[in-house]
């Protein structure tokens, strides 16, 4: 699908759906909105006149007016000036195209500004928004709403400099969330470790990064006990995906470049293991390579952005199966970095994955490490579906990420790290570690206590994405399923590091 920008009059454009904006109590009409009143004598006057639609981010109203050209007009609220944000408009550009899309219109054309040509920063937003609401996950699917051939951005004057880049960024960063969604909704069957690793080496070559994946012969000789318990009941062998990208330009002399590593949980399918998770826990729990699919996002986004950090992807991935192999409750692993962990809990894999990632984080010195996993069923108790859990002892770290988040609407919530949480992980009888206490409380902490173990003097969060990486119920931006939750927040967090 094509995503374009052009200085027209919307009244002219022969589209199967014209999306305007409608400003929330303003005076009197203005930009878009107004040029649709003149163009249609009045008809946005009349529907407001009769108390109809309001602007209100969110609402919408379908019209069918004479006087344009587009064989339907969607009003999209964008509510009150103050408070407009480039994410407001990209979440009004979502719902066009989303409504577009439900409608069959094959087209659409956007015109959502208040009469100002729209910045580059809007573009982007719009360009971006416009894909998130378009994508469905249809590689199953015989019947299905056909896609639409062409967006077009319009603006009311004179493009500003720069235009179709943006909308060209724009684009690409939402194509790295709906390929991000489209590998988190892959059934099991079809994408295993090395599925995900081979969908790991297309996207480096696309983005010019570099990919390394070790099999288990290689992780044996490192001694990434963890990853290689967790991947040995199933056919399929696990895998640990490492990518790399440097910056197009060097850091200024004298000074270095700083490495990020972004680490996601990469477990293809979790049936729980021999601690066997009931039937309602298990069916969708393809989605739990969702920090995977972040990670993988993030790369896919990279020639949009301009980055200025060395970055590193690890993706430690495995499928959590049963089998005469398979790890058995009261195994005991040794991790990477030599600590030895008493498996008391075949279902609490995740943690094993990452504890091994981290461990393999530290050789490359990095600034800041960020580990993104659908880690726990608890922090969905904790926090319901509104917030990810973010969980790091830098306050700085914290603020970054939470301003990154709540920018782009994927908002995180601080929860502690205490060490009363780590007590009961060190409470088993035979190793280091338990992988799982007896207790249920405070499960997402607990999880985090243990993972702190192995990041110990990184600067280090991690987001547990397992109560934001599914959608539920469809809205502007995400159709039902997974959502790629991460792959947004961490361009945003990139871009402003150092800002
Ligand atoms: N992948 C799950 C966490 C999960 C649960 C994600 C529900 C999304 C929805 C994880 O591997 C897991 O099973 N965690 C256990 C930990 C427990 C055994 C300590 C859990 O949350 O029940
Ligand atoms: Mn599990
Ligand atoms: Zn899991």
């Amino acid at each position: 699908m094509d995503v374009i920008v052009r200085k027209a009059d919307l009244a002219t454009r022969p589209v199967g759906l014209l999306a305007v904006g409608v400003a929330e109590g303003g005076k009197r009409l203005a930009g878009a909105a107004q040029r649709l009143d003149r163009a249609t004598h009045g008809a946005l006057a009349a529907l407001l006149a009769a108390g109809d639609f309001a602007g209100r981010a969110g609402e919408t109203a379908l019209l069918y007016p004479r006087g344009v050209r587009a064989k339907r007009v969607l009003l999209v609220g964008l509510g009150p000036a103050a408070g407009r944000d480039a994410q407001r408009l990209l979440l009004a550009a979502a719902q066009a195209a989303r409504r577009a899309r439900d409608l069959g219109a094959g087209t659409l054309a956007l015109a959502l500004d208040d009469g100002i040509p729209p910045d580059v920063a809007t573009l982007r937003a719009l360009a971006e928004g416009a894909l998130l609401g378009h994508h469905r996950f249809t590689a199953y699917r015989r019947e299905s709403k056909a896609p639409l051939t062409r967006i077009e951005i319009l603006s009311p004057a004179v493009l500003v400099k720069g235009a179709a880049a943006a909308v060209g960024q724009g684009a690409q960063l939402g194509g790295a969330v709906c390929l991000a969604r489209d590998l988190a909704n892959t059934p099991g069957q079809d994408l295993v470790p090395e599925t995900l690793a081979s969908r790991a080496r297309e996207i480096a070559k696309h983005v010019g990064a570099t990919v390394t994946v070790l099999d288990e012969d290689a992780m044996e000789r490192l001694g990434m006990g963890c990853v290689l318990g967790v991947g040995r009941g199933s056919a399929h062998p696990p895998r640990f995906i490492v990518l790399e990208k440097s910056p197009a330009r060097p850091a200024a002399r004298g000074t270095k470049t700083p490495t990020v590593v972004v680490i996601g949980k990469g477990v293809t399918f979790d049936t729980g293991g021999y601690s066997l998770k009931p039937r309602e826990g298990m069916s969708r729990m393809k989605y739990d390579m969702s920090g995977a699919a972040a990670v993988l996002g993030l790369f896919a986004s990279l020639p949009a952005i301009a980055l200025d950090v060395r970055l590193v992807g690890l993706i430690p991935s495995a499928e959590n199966m049963v089998g005469s192999r398979a790890l058995k409750p009261g195994d005991v692993l040794r991790a990477l970095d030599g600590t030895t962990i008493e498996v008391t809990n075949t279902d609490a894999e995740g943690r094993l994955l990452l504890a091994d990632a981290l461990g393999y984080a530290r050789r490359f010195q990095p600034g800041t490490v960020l580990d993104l996993a659908t880690l726990t069923g608890a922090i969905s108790v904790a926090l319901g579906r509104a917030a990810a859990g973010l969980f790091t002892r830098d306050d700085a770290l914290a603020a970054e990420l939470d301003a990154a988040g709540g920018a782009v609407g994927e908002r995180l919530w601080r929860m502690p790290l205490w060490d009363d949480y780590l007590v009961e992980m060190k409470a088993g009888e035979t190793a280091d570690l338990v992988n799982s206490s007896e207790k249920r409380e405070g499960g997402a902490c607990a999880a985090a206590a243990f993972l702190e173990h192995f990041a110990k003097g990184m600067r280090w969060a991690h987001l547990d994405i397992a109560s934001t990486a599914w959608t539920h119920e469809a809205r502007a931006d995400s159709a039902r399923g997974a959502n790629a939750f991460g792959v947004r927040l961490l361009v945003r967090w990139l871009e402003s590091r150092g800002r």
